[in-house]
């Protein structure tokens, strides 16, 4: 396993800090290290653990349990394509199968680049907008229509590009 650095592991325990006395603070400081960091790494698990008074294996259950909580990091630019029953029958697959040929990312993983990380995820909620994406937060509805996920994709990779040539 790889040793988290420093900086992530003082965030962790302000985290834990902050929450440990309120409410149900395990799955706030969950949220939080998920927000700060971009996932939740092995040593975050323990020190919530230890705050609520929890085993590792419970906490680890919650993680695994929401699909907003991941325990890899993620890359760059994070791209969810829906494959819930109306995004599938409008060109759901198709949309995910260009995304991983266009950024290399295998299907819930990350480019070997770490610039993005692909998802497939179930019915998020707008089905008349089928097939749906969502890339770093943006929702892109419609999608096969002229390209737009493709579109969306080729503009961040260059400007990636720019930025590294700028560097
Ligand atoms: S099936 Fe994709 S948004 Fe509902």
């Amino acid at each position: 396993m790889e040793k988290l650095n420093p900086a992530a592991i003082a965030k962790i325990d302000e985290i834990v800090a902050k929450h440990k006395d309120e409410p149900g603070p395990c799955i706030v400081m969950l949220h939080d290290v998920q927000n700060e960091i971009g996932y939740i790494p092995f040593e975050a698990m323990e020190k919530i653990a230890e705050a609520c008074g929890s085993s590792v294996a419970e906490v680890y259950g919650v993680v695994m349990f929401y699909a907003q909580f991941t325990t890899e990091p993620k890359g760059k630019h994070v791209i969810n394509v829906c494959l819930g029953t109306a995004c599938y029958v409008k060109g759901g697959q198709k949309l995910i199968d260009q995304a991983v040929e266009l950024t290399g990312a295998p299907i819930n993983g990350t480019s070997s680049d770490g610039l993005f990380s692909l998802d497939a995820t179930r019915c998020l909620g707008a089905c008349g907008l089928a097939p749906v994406a969502v890339v770093d937060g943006n929702t892109i509805g419609l999608a096969t229509e002229n390209n737009k996920l493709l579109t969306a994709l080729k503009k961040i990779i260059a400007e990636e590009k720019a930025a590294s040539l700028r560097a």
